[in-house]
């Protein structure tokens, strides 16, 4: 075993903790490396996972993978899509077709769940409809059909992976059914038997690909084979734990990767949290920390935070150590990546939010009320910034001391260690401790 399977073990889940995008791709397809198996557990293509492949800024080459995971760039490595997942399928052959024209082959590296819930285009016809109809409360969605899915999924009439594996017939009576009840209910006309004969070709495609991905996941352990679990948005985007109705429809927690790809909790040996230097968001919702100045309009600008699967501007502001620690407390992190540390570079002076106050209190839990987070005060620290590159910065050690003392910081704000740092886009720019 290298270090870093004896640093973190042979199965590990890898969570955002923030609001998403926080860099968990980046991260995966580094590990992914080392690990056998990278498994996405929930979501569907909302999610945009950015990877850099190359060694210089100028020769690098940019994936963004959806529903993928991001281990596939190693051509010796599996993936797997779990039953947590919801997958809009000409979307992921699209992702196929992409990875095909830079070479890298799919065949026999990728298994989808038979379990997991298909997103068909009414879906997301459906997320339109229904956030249209929400005003000025929408969430703010992808329009991926998410939230529609993962309804018709708890609502027990979805559609799964293996229904369009089996029998292509009891497939299409399956979907007549189901679109004709959303017809209904939602008012649009739909070209019902065009959407049914797209999925006979799509089924030849998928020879092969639609296993028990949690058997084969299971079988691996057993062998000794090491699985990275793949997350998708952040801890504060998730069904449960998230700012609802502010959140996606899934369960993005640690917890949640293990049901999303069907392996017991005690098989897994670390978790590691995703965290931003600072603090993004994009949608609706509340956000504690959020600045709109020109210290945000900075942050945005410099870190190009803009959306990788909507292009829409993400929100910025510090980082927001309540905000991290409850992603410690429900994901139980044993370590952290913080990523993005270059694109503080440029601050003379950076602050970090490390209490909301409410009424005068200090509050001890993350508020579930988003009127309470709406209204609390934040309380502030400063640290002085370090003005200098660090982007060719390989250990620790050549930080400068600034930015040292800010990761050290918050490495003792939220009592985890901070095993990685991010100090730009690139596989190389990863400092490792
Ligand atoms: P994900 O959804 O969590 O995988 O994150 P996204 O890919 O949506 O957004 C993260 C963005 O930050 C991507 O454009 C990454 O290439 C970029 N990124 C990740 N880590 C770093 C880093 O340490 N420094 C810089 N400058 N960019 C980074
Ligand atoms: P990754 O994996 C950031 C947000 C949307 C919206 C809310 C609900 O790249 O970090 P949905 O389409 O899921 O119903 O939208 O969740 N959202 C994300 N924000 N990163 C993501 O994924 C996201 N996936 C969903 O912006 O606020
Ligand atoms: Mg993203």
């Amino acid at each position: 075993m290298t270090s870093i399977k004896n640093l973190l073990g042979q199965v590990i889940i890898v969570v955002g903790a923030q609001w998403g995008d926080e860099g968990k791709g980046k991260l995966v397809d580094i590990l992914s490396q080392e690990y056998d198996i990278t498994a996405r557990s929930a979501g569907g293509a909302n999610a945009g996972h950015t990877i850099y492949v190359g060694n210089t800024d100028e020769d690098a080459k940019k994936f963004v993978f959806h529903l993928i995971p991001s281990g596939m760039l190693n051509e010796d490595k599996e993936c797997v899509i779990g039953s947590g997942c919801v997958v809009h399928l000409p979307t992921l052959i699209d992702e196929i077709e992409m990875l095909k024209k830079e070479n890298v082959s799919v065949k026999g590296r990728l298994f989808i769940s038979d379990r997991a819930h298909l997103i068909f285009d009414y879906h997301q016809l459906i997320d339109r409809i229904q956030e249209e109809a929400k005003g000025d409360q929408k969430v703010g969605t992808t329009n991926r059909g998410i939230g529609p899915a993962y309804t018709d999924k708890s609502n027990r009439i979805g559609i799964r992976m293996g229904d369009l594996t089996n029998g292509f017939e009891a497939f299409a009576e399956k979907l007549r059914r189901n679109i004709e009840k959303h017809q209904e209910r939602y008012g649009f006309n739909y070209d019902i038997e065009k959407e049914i004969n797209k999925y006979k070709d799509i089924a030849d495609f998928l020879d092969g690909m639609v296993v028990d991905t949690s058997y084969h996941l299971n079988d691996a352990i057993k062998q000794g084979k090491t699985i990275l679990l793949e997350g998708a948005q952040g801890t504060h985007l998730d069904l449960d734990s998230g700012t609802y109705p502010f959140v996606t429809s899934s369960s993005t927690i640690a917890g949640g990767a293990c049901a999303g790809v069907g392996i017991g909790p005690k098989k897994v040996d670390s978790v590691i949290g995703i965290v931003k230097a600072y603090t993004t968001r994009v949608g609706e919702g509340p956000f504690p920390s959020e600045l709109e100045d020109a210290n945000g309009e900075k942050l945005q600008d410099i870190g190009g935070e803009y959306g990788a699967t909507t292009g829409r501007p993400r929100r910025c502001g510090w980082f927001d150590v309540p905000v991290v620690d409850y992603a410690v407390q429900v994901n139980g992190l044993t370590s952290i990546n913080l990523t993005k540390l270059d694109v503080l570079s440029e601050f003379d002076k950076i602050r970090i939010a490390v209490k909301y106050m409410y009424k005068g209190e200090e509050l001890k839990s993350f508020p579930a009320n988003l009127d309470i987070l709406e209204n609390v005060e934040v309380e502030y620290i400063e640290m002085p910034g370090w003005n200098e590159d660090i982007t060719e910065a390989k250990t620790f050690d050549e930080l400068p001391i600034n930015a040292q003392k800010y990761v050290l910081e918050i490495e003792r704000l939220v009592g985890v260690p901070i095993n990685f740092i991010g100090v730009g886009m690139r596989r190389d720019q990863m400092i490792v401790r």
